[in-house]
């Protein structure tokens, strides 16, 4: 047998979801070697501390154990004094960034400097970052085209729910004419515990506590993680019917912020229930983006489909003129299946090659 092909690997952010990707090279590096051919050596780390790299590979779970109990990367050996990830990507010996910072929906920073750097030098980038995506899908798929390097950024949308996979492999040739989506697990958390009889801040407080919650979850409860899965489902998937790329501009967004008790009660009275819907509806008027785009809370109907969507589940209703209508939806009550999707992202770029790993 072939000793495994190396993929030096960068893990820009090490929070909740990058610790988790450790996890699972502890869990799965035997089968990585022998189902796929790879092995995952990480050079270097990255927190809002510093960065640190190491020629021969960190080791996983020393790594994990080392952050969980409160560490730093600038403590690490191997640190880089005062220097940016994205400096740091600039000169590194690397195969493949994985990019699981904060959402950073002004600059993008740091994810978008550590995309542009990377793709920049050909190396392959993971994103669970939305921000890069949203500020620059089109300049990061252009940098990516140029340089021949990988993008691929699955687990921004629905942690492991392969959402953008299916949309841009297997919707071949297909005009999506609807696409409505529960998006954001810890507002659909939130609404399910609330009509339970349980108060907002508690609900919260446990997305928080189980690493579900944004870093800032602002971008929850007030709809904007959610739009950001829009514009990057619409950029990535609805590519035939758009009229040009789409910005967060172009989606009216409301939170749940004004959803209460009462609303929700009054809701189960008429056998409906609110969730935070995304939708995306095809539109004959032209001058727009050729989609509408919201984000809002909507009463559906308790037993349809996004009806029985709850707590921790995300869902997703495809209807396109080629392939009816699809549901698909996931459980997810902790970042080990995103760490998981940025896995699966990291590997098809390998074994099936390419940059993008399917027709945009
Ligand atoms: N959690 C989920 O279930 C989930 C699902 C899908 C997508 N995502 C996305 O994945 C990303 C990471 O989420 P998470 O839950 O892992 O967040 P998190 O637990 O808050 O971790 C963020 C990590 O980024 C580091 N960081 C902050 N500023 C930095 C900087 N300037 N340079 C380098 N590193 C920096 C933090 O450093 P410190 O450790 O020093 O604080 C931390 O290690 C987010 O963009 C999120 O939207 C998360």
């Amino acid at each position: 047998m072939h000793p495994p092909h190396t993929i030096r690997t960068a893990l820009i952010g090490l929070g909740n979801v990058n610790r988790n990707f450790l996890r699972i090279l502890e869990m799965k590096h035997a089968a990585l070697a022998r189902r796929y051919g790879l092995a995952f050596v990480v050079v270097c780390v990255a927190d809002s501390s510093g960065v640190a790299v190491a020629a021969n590979g960190f080791d996983p779970a020393a790594t994990r154990h080392f952050k969980e109990a409160g560490g730093r990367v600038c403590d690490l050996p191997g640190s880089v004094a005062g220097a940016a990830p994205a400096a740091v990507l600039a000169t590194l010996a690397c195969d493949l960034v994985l990019e699981a910072s904060p959402v950073n929906l002004t600059t993008g920073e740091p994810g978008l400097s550590v995309a542009r750097a990377a793709l920049q030098r050909g190396i392959a980038v993971v994103l669970a970052n939305k921000g890069p995506l949203v500020l620059a899908y089109c300049e990061l798929h252009e940098i990516a085209a140029a340089s021949g390097a990988g993008l691929a950024f699955s687990a921004t949308v629905c942690g492991a729910l392969p959402v953008i996979n299916i949309g841009r492999r297997d919707l071949i040739a297909a005009e999506v004419l609807s696409l409505r989506g529960i998006f954001n697990a810890t507002t659909n958390f939130i609404l399910t515990e609330m009509a339970a009889g349980r108060g907002y801040a508690d609900a919260l407080a446990e997305a928080q506590r189980r690493g579900i919650a944004e870093t800032d979850p602002t971008l929850d409860v007030a709809g904007w993680d959610a739009a950001n899965k829009l514009v990057i489902v619409a950029n990535s998937m609805l590519g035939s019917g758009l009229a040009r790329a789409v910005t967060l501009a172009d989606v009216a967004v409301t939170g749940i912020t004004g959803v209460t008790a009462a609303h929700l009660a009054h809701a189960a009275a008429q056998g409906a229930t609110i969730k935070l819907l995304a939708t995306a509806e095809r539109t004959t008027d032209h001058t727009g983006a050729g989609y509408v785009l919201t984000v809002a809370p909507t009463p559906v109907a308790a037993d349809s489909f996004l009806g029985q969507c709850h707590g921790w589940e995300m869902g997703v209703e495809i209807e396109s003129d080629l392939y009816g209508r699809m549901y698909h939806k996931i459980w997810e009550r902790e970042p080990l299946p995103t760490a998981a999707a940025m896995l699966r992202d990291a590997v098809n770029l390998w074994t099936r090659g390419g940059s993008p790993a399917w027709p945009g």
